[in-house]
């Protein structure tokens, strides 16, 4: 097999001031992308900006032989989200890849959180995928190719305290996912999401309890962690999932501590009631064991395959 390259493609990697996003852009760029490097540029709770992060990275990019163009915008706005599509268009002509990587993270209990967290939180890690994709998918559907990863995260496909909201924005993505994916394939454009997990500046915004579960949970490696907490330990689950070897669409892999697989909405075999009759609440609780049992399961490519898969189960 032949090594992953990216000639003659371009890549938008928003969020790539810094962290995940950092490494994705100068990996991709190593292997011949033209990148546009997106990045705000603030603190990771997401306030402020500046142009110092994306600027570094592109004369990383610049200063190896690559291709690279900074943007500055939010991705939380629509005209954010066109004008980063813009900048790709204006400096290499194209897009082929778009890795929906910006985000910050405001932590709080449930009943702490507010409109001010929920609504930047919404904006900038779902909508502000949505405002990026939106024009870009454009571009690719006319060009009949193209490679869209999603940044969701663990929080939002299995749950952790303190993020609920975060957890709603990054879920979200799923829903984007799996609905761009089938509208994209039959015009060459593949969506995958992501699950990373790395160190990064973002453990600012937990609270001491959590930081120390958190401590806790790497400590209890020992020696078995090696580095692997770190953002270099992703990238090249995105690098392949961004290129042109990548045959996978409309599915979610994990990146965790050096640990690469398929993350997966399932549905249970479960228990089928009377096909005339809709069954009591009393009859159902009688069969709740079964109807919780995972150990035959399906994984429906849409709202239509569950159909066949029940139909099938029915025989
Ligand atoms: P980070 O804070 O180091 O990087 C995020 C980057 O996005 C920063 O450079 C920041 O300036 C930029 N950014 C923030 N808001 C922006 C906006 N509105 N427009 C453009 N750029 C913006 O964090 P990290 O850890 O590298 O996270 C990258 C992505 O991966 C995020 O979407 C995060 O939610 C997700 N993620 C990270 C995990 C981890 O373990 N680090 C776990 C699960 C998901």
């Amino acid at each position: 097999m032949s090594a992953i390259d990216f000639k003659d493609r371009v890549a938008i990697v928003t969020g790539a001031g810094g962290g995940l996003g950092r490494t994705y852009a100068l990996e991709l760029a190593a292997r011949g992308a033209a990148v546009v490097v997106n990045d705000l540029g603030g603190r990771f709770d997401g306030s402020g900006s500046s142009h110092n992060m994306a600027d570094q990275v592109v004369e990383e990019i610049r200063a190896a032989g690559g291709k690279a163009a900074a943007n500055y915008d939010s991705v939380g706005t629509r005209a954010g989200g066109e004008s980063i599509v813009q900048t790709a268009l204006d400096n290499f002509g194209r897009i082929d890849i778009v890795i929906n990587n910006a985000g910050h993270l405001r932590n709080a209990p449930f009943e702490d959180i507010d409109d001010e967290i929920l609504d930047s939180l919404i904006d900038v890690h779902l909508k502000g995928a949505i405002y990026v994709t939106q024009p870009a998918y454009k571009v690719m559907k006319r060009q009949g190719y193209g490679r869209i990863v999603f940044a969701s995260s663990a929080a939002g496909a299995f749950g952790n305290p303190q993020q609920a909201a975060y957890a709603a924005a990054k879920a979200g993505l799923l829903g984007v996912m799996h609905v761009l994916s089938l509208e994209g394939k039959e015009h060459g454009v593949l969506c995958n999401a992501l699950l990373p997990v790395a160190n990064s500046r973002m453990e600012a915004a937990m609270d001491p309890t959590q930081l120390q579960a958190f401590t806790a949970q790497y400590a209890s490696f020992g020696d078995k962690l090696g580095t692997s907490y770190l953002p270099e330990f992703v990238t090249p689950l995105v690098v392949y999932l961004a290129s042109e070897t990548c045959t996978s669409t409309h599915a979610i892999y994990s990146a965790a501590l050096g640990r690469y697989a398929r993350a997966f909405i399932g549905v249970a075999d479960g228990w089928t009631g009377p096909r005339d009759t809709p069954v009591t609440a009393d009859e159902l609780a009688r069969h709740f064991q079964q109807i919780a049992d995972v150990g035959q399961f399906s994984i429906p490519e849409s709202l239509a395959d569950e159909f066949s898969i029940i139909q099938r189960n029915i025989g």
